[in-house]
Order: C-alpha cells, then structure tokens, then sequence
C-alpha cells in the first residue's frame, strides 16, 4: 500500500513536472505496476508494458473525461463551482473538494475534479479509508467511497416539490430515494456488492493493467468489468422478460427507456395541456399559458415524474440496479393507470 502511495506520488509529481497540461513533449515516467492487482477479484497478473507511458496515458483519458472541466466553466458567474450556497462548490469544485471547507473563502480558481481532486487530500483520505458520510448516511464502498462523495443524490427525497439532482447514481446502486408506492416491496441488487463499489465497473484495468480514467463505461473493456461475473459483451445484454409489454425481449438497458418513455407518455396524458419539467432543483408544472401551478396536480403525477427523472439522471438506464430501476418506473405506471403495464412481466 505504502510502496503504491509513494509511486503514486512521484507520478503525479512527474505529470505536473513535465507540464502536461501544455505540452506533450517531456517525457513521463513509465510505471511499470508490478503485482498491482494483488487482491483484486480478477487476479489479472498481466503487467504493463515498460515502454508504455502511463502517465500520459492516464492523462489523455482524463482530458476527454467530463472531469476535466468545471460545469459551466465558460460562464463562471453561473457555473456550481463556485457557487456557495447549497453546496454546490464541495463537488463542482475540484479544489473545492480537496480542501473540504465550508465556505468558497480562499477558493477563487474555477476547476473540475484533477488528478489532486481524488488523489490527494480529502480525496486520498476517502479512497483509502473507504468510508464517506453522505446525507444517506456513512457508506461503505472501498475506493469508490470517492466517488460516492459527489455521485449521491444529496440528500433529496421526493417531498412534492423538490427534483432529483443529476448525480443520483449512488442512490439507485442503493435503491435508496426513488418515490416508492406504499406497500410495494422494493429489492435491492447484488450491484450494490461489487469490489470497490463504483470502480469495479467503471475503472476496470484494461489488458495493459492500466485503470481506466475515461470514467466513462468503456466498451473495448467490457471483459475486464462486466466480464468478472458475467458472460455478456454489451451494457445491454437481453433481459430475461419483457418489462415494458411492447412484445420483445430486448436489452435490458431498452426495456428501461421503453418503460421510462412508456411513463413519460402517461404523465404527459395525465397533464393534459399542462406541462412539467425539472427546473433550479424543483419540478415544475405550468398550465397551457406556461405559468407556473402552485402545486403539482396530484401526488401521483409528481411522484412519477419524480422517478423518471431519478432513472434518467442516473444514466445507467438500469445497470446500477435492474430491479429498482423497472420496479420504480412499473410501479409509478400503475399507481397512476390503476393497472399493471399492458403485456408486460412485472418484477
Ligand atoms: C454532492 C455533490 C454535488 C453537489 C453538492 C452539487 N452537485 Fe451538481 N452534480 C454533481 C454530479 C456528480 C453531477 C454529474 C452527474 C452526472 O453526470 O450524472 C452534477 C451535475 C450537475 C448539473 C448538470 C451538468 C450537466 O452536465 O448537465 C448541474 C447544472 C448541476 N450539477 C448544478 C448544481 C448546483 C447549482 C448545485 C448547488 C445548488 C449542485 N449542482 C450541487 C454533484 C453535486
Ligand atoms: C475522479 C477521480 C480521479 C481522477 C480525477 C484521477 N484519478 Fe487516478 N485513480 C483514481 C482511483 C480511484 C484510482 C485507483 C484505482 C484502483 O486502485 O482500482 C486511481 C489510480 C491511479 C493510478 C494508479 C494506476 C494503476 O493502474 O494502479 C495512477 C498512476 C493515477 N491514478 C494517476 C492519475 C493522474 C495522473 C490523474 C490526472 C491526469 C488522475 N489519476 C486523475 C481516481 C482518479
Ligand atoms: C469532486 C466530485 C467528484 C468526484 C470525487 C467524482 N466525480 Fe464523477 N463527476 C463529477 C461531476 C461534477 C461530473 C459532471 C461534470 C460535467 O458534466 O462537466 C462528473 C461526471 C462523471 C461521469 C460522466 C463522465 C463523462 O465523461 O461524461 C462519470 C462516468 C463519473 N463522473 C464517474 C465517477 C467515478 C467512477 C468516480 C470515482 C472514481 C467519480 N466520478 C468521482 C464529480 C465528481
Ligand atoms: C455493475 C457495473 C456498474 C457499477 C457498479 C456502477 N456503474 Fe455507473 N454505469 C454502468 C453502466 C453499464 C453505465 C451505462 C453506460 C452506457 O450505457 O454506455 C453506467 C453509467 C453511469 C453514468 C452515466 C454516464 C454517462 O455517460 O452519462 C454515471 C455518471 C455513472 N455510471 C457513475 C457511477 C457511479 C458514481 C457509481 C458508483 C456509485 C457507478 N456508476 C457504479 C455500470 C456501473
Ligand atoms: C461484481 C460482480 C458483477 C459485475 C462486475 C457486474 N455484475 Fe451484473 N449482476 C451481478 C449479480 C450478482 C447479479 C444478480 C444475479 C443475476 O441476476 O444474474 C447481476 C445482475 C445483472 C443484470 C440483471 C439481470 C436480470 O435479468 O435481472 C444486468 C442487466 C446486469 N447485471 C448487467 C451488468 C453489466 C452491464 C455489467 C458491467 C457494466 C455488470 N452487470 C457487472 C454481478 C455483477
């Protein structure tokens, strides 16, 4: 551990030595991660290449990741990162977070999340104590306690009002915060128990060893992920049953959009000429002339839209947890039609 602290280091000293950010021209160090996967589930024993420059490319996959910048960072008077109030700077500000304090005082740079972001300080802590609190309350998630700091739906329950936020990935991995029918039993998913929660799937060394810093679920490395447990080659392997009732057993990942757009349909029946979106962290309905209701129409139409959102900011269309995701979505269904979906296996 130690040993791979230190290394870890002199990288990243070495990436900030050698001006990465402006030019490609210094050479980087080759890391050659000797026995790196010691424990891991996968027991890859593959090492990296010597003459392979991992830092750069580390780097190269950081640079087209969203984490390279700052939301709205061409418009700093309106971008989260440094906006104080709700918060918003502790996780749109790379800096921000590093520091972990409780006021913008003294953080004037507007940055996204950096190789310092989860690397050093507030970031290093998490990732090796492997324990954060979040408003969901102290999570347990190896390396992925780092992500979980910022990918958490902060704290937002559906309260008629309110929206979910865009980062509600740990939520659904928990089945946690979704607008449940009373009496329903919802499940939780095996998803929840993967190694290092986050990372398992979406920083899998590829062939090379090399974790991946897209962040982004990788496709050419769907073995080194999905691959661990189970024997599919898409994100969106064919789903045991028909979830939205249109007649086929597609992916499972479609059978969440059909069923997403199949509620989406159903509120917008419900709403007649009214409408509604997620506006400044609430949902908002506005009548035919687009002023806004004091009030949604009704619980059920709110607690819908609410689960739509949830599912679709999630991003995962159901891979973070297939039970929660489909039950949530047939659940709102039939809360607001009185009847299962036409056709289909509810789970
Ligand atoms: C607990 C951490 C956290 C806090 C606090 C937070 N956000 Fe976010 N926010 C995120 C994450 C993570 C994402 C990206 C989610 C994704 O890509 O799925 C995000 C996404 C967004 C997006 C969408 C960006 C896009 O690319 O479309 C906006 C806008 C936003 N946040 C605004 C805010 C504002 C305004 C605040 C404060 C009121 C705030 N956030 C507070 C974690 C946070
Ligand atoms: C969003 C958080 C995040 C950012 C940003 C990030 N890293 Fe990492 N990095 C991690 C995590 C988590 C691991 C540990 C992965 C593991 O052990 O499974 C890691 C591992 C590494 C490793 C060890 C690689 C290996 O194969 O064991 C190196 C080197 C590294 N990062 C360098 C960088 C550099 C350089 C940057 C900036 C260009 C960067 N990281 C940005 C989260 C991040
Ligand atoms: C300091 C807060 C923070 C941490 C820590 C963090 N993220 Fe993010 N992440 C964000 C924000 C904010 C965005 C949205 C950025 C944007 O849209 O510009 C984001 C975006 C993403 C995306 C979308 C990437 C893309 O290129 O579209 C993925 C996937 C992701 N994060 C995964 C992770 C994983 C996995 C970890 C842990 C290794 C992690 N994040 C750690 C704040 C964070
Ligand atoms: C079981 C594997 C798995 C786990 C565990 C997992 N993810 Fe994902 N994640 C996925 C897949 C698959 C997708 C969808 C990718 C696609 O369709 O291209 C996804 C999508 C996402 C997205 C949306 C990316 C985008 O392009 O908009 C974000 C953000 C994200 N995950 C973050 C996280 C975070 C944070 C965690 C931990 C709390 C996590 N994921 C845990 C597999 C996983
Ligand atoms: C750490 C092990 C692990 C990893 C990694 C993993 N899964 Fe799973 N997954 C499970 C387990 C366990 C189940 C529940 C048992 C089952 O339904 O087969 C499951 C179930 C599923 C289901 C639901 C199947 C159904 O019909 O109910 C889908 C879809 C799925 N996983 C997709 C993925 C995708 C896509 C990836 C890669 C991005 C992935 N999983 C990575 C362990 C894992």
């Amino acid at each position: 551990m130690k040993r791979r602290g230190i290394l870890l280091l002199m990288v990243l000293a070495l990436v900030v030595l050698s001006g990465v950010g402006c030019a490609n021209n210094t050479p980087a160090p080759d890391t050659n991660n000797n026995n790196n996967n010691q424990g891991d589930v996968q027991g890859n024993q593959q090492q990296t290449p010597k003459d392979m420059n991992v830092a750069q490319i580390i780097y190269d996959q950081w640079k087209g990741s969203a984490h390279a910048t700052a939301v709205e960072e061409n418009d700093p008077e309106n971008s989260p990162a440094l906006r104080e109030g709700g918060g918003c700077f502790k996780c749109h500000n790379g800096y921000g977070f590093e520091l972990n304090p409780d006021t913008l005082e003294g953080i004037g740079i507007l940055k996204g999340q950096s190789c310092d972001t989860c690397h050093t300080k507030y970031g290093h802590d998490l990732a090796t104590s492997g324990s954060v609190e979040i408003p969901l309350g102290t999570i347990k998630g190896g390396k992925g306690a780092l992500c979980i700091a910022c990918h958490n739906g902060r704290g937002k329950e559906p309260d008629q009002v309110k929206a979910p936020h865009h980062s509600v990935q740990t939520d659904m991995l928990l089945a946690k915060s979704g607008a449940e029918v009373e009496g329903f039993d919802y499940s939780t998913h095996s998803h929840a128990g993967a190694d290092n929660k986050c990372l398992a799937c979406h920083m899998a060394a590829d062939d090379n060893t090399i974790k991946d810093h897209t962040f982004k679920m990788n496709k050419e490395n769907i073995a080194n992920s999905c691959g661990r447990c189970h024997d599919f080659d898409s994100f969106n392997p064919t789903a045991r049953d028909d979830f939205d009732g249109d007649g086929n057993k597609e992916g499972y990942q479609d059978e969440v959009k059909g069923l997403a757009d199949m509620l989406e349909k159903t509120i917008n029946e419900k709403l007649g000429d009214k409408k509604f979106e997620s506006s400044h962290g609430k949902i908002v309905f506005t009548d035919a002339q687009g002023n806004a209701l004091d009030a949604p129409p009704s619980e059920e139409v709110y607690n819908a839209a609410w689960n739509l959102l949830f599912v679709r900011y999630d991003g995962s269309n159901g891979v973070h947890n297939p039970n929660y995701s489909v039950q949530l979505l047939q659940q709102s269904y039939k809360l607001l039609t009185g009847e299962d979906v036409p056709n289909a296996k509810m789970k």
